[in-house]
């Protein structure tokens, strides 16, 4: 296991910068070269780390430069969403692992590109998934694997996150989201839920997807914010934003289950990821932070009713707290980004990286769930058809290698590599 690894970060908008800052507190992290196409951006990005740890990295504008070095483990790209399947597909072809910031893909045909380059490299391509690393979402993983809710049977999440402003301003702020608003109709951001519920059912080992259907809403709510907030005479009031505001996906599985996924980004509403998981013993759902499992939950037997119990307040999550959770907890290092899932997710990116080791959400993970962005913006352009899932293990998913075991794992809860 290496000690010290170099990174090269590629992207530094909000979370390129947040993440560096993140990725610096990893230990035997260092960051020799950063790179943004808007210089000033590039230049934060070196402050950033001259002021963490005393050296000044190289700045680059084009990252193909950057990529150019030989003195680089790995690269960490937090650009915007369709770049960030050329720049993992150009890294991993210069040699270097790479980690990318979440996102859904532009086309299949670049999903297929990082799977042949992983495939021919060797170099890993992990997603930075940082809800997979969540603290209820670790708990409910735990439950699952332990059989609490039964056989899998229904599964539900989404982005639910009023990003208005973030999306109407992308020009005034140079932010990627935007575009993508204007011009495209999907799924746009499938992974965030879609990570933690695709691990559940153990997608790509012993499951897979095997076709999904969208169906998009009409656009009204950032047409309605730019009138309140910039407006009659700002240019975008009238303009036909081809996002839809809600847009809902139903993906079927090789083994039976189905998943919902929302993506609502454009009206007024708290944050919420929506998880809901419905097995043969039992349901949980994030909104309310409900639970209820058979034979366990309290019942009212004056109204033959199935009661609801709270997830948190009613100790299910203590209960079965993941013990990466425990130890960070105790460690007292949760204090960082997203409530701790950004360290963790880096630090197990970190980990793969030194060990030279499969990362816990590998290319093809990462290609399964970026495509959902792809095939839901075909299934809507067609009228709401159902499409058929490309299969990017080849039919590696009967019969896979093993995974990689260890604090990290996402494939089940390795116990015992907790005991020190
Ligand atoms: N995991 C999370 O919780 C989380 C949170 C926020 C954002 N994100 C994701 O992180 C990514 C970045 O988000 P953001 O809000 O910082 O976006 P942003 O648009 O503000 O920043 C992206 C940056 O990438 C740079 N860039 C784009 N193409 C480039 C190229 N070819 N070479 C070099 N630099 C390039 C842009 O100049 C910009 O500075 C997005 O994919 C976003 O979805 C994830």
């Amino acid at each position: 296991m290496k000690d010290t690894v170099r990174i090269g970060v590629i992207g530094l908008g909000g979370r390129g910068r947040g993440n560096l800052g993140e990725l610096l507190g990893c230990e035997g992290v260092v960051v020799p070269a950063v790179c943004d196409k808007y210089e000033d951006r590039a230049l934060e990005g070196q402050k950033i780390v001259l002021e963490k740890t005393g050296t000044a990295p190289d700045v680059y504008l084009n990252y193909k430069e950057l990529l150019a070095r030989d003195d680089i483990d790995a690269v960490m790209c937090c650009t915007t969403w369709i770049t960030h399947a050329r720049i993992a597909t150009d890294a991993m072809r210069a040699g270097k692992h790479v980690g990318i910031e979440v996102g859904g893909s532009a086309s299949i045909e670049e999903c297929w590109q990082m799977v042949r380059a992983s495939e021919e490299t060797g170099k890993f391509c992990m997603l930075l998934e940082n809800c997979c690393y969540d603290r209820n979402e670790m708990a409910l993983f735990n439950m699952v694997k332990q059989g609490i809710f039964g056989e899998l049977v229904h599964l539900q999440g989404g982005y639910q996150h009023d990003l208005r402003e973030e999306i109407s301003l992308g020009r005034e702020d140079r932010h990627g989201r935007l575009f993508n608003f204007q011009h495209r109709n999907g799924e746009l951001y499938p992974t965030h839920q879609l990570g933690p519920i695709s691990k559940v059912l153990s997608i790509n080992r012993g499951n897979r997807f095997i076709s999904l259907v969208s169906m998009a809403t009409k656009s009204r709510g950032l047409n309605g914010w730019i009138k309140n907030n910039k407006g009659e005479a700002y240019d975008l009031v009238d303009y036909h934003f081809n996002q839809g505001d809600i847009v809902t996906t139903m993906i079927k599985c090789a083994n039976g289950e189905t998943v919902v996924l929302t993506h609502d980004c454009c009206l007024p509403r708290p944050y919420s990821r929506a998880y809901r998981i419905q097995g043969t013993k039992g349901i949980y759902m994030e909104d309310g932070g409900t639970i209820y499992l058979e034979g366990v939950s309290h019942e009212d037997s004056s109204h033959w009713t199935h009661v609801w119990e709270k997830f948190t307040e009613d100790g299910y999550r203590d209960k079965y707290e993941h013990p990466l959770w425990k130890k960070y907890s105790e460690e007292g290092i949760h204090a960082g980004g997203h409530g701790g899932m950004d360290y963790l997710v880096l630090s197990a990116f970190v980990e793969s990286i030194k060990l030279e080791a499969k990362p816990p959400i590998d290319v093809y993970d990462t290609a399964t769930w970026m495509a959902v962005t792809a095939l839901s913006e075909q299934s809507i352009a067609i009228g709401s058809a159902p499409v058929p899932f490309p299969d990017f293990t080849n039919g590696m998913w009967i019969d896979r290698e093993p995974y990689r075991r260890g604090i990290f794992c996402l494939e089940e809860v390795c116990n015992d590599c907790f005991e020190e």
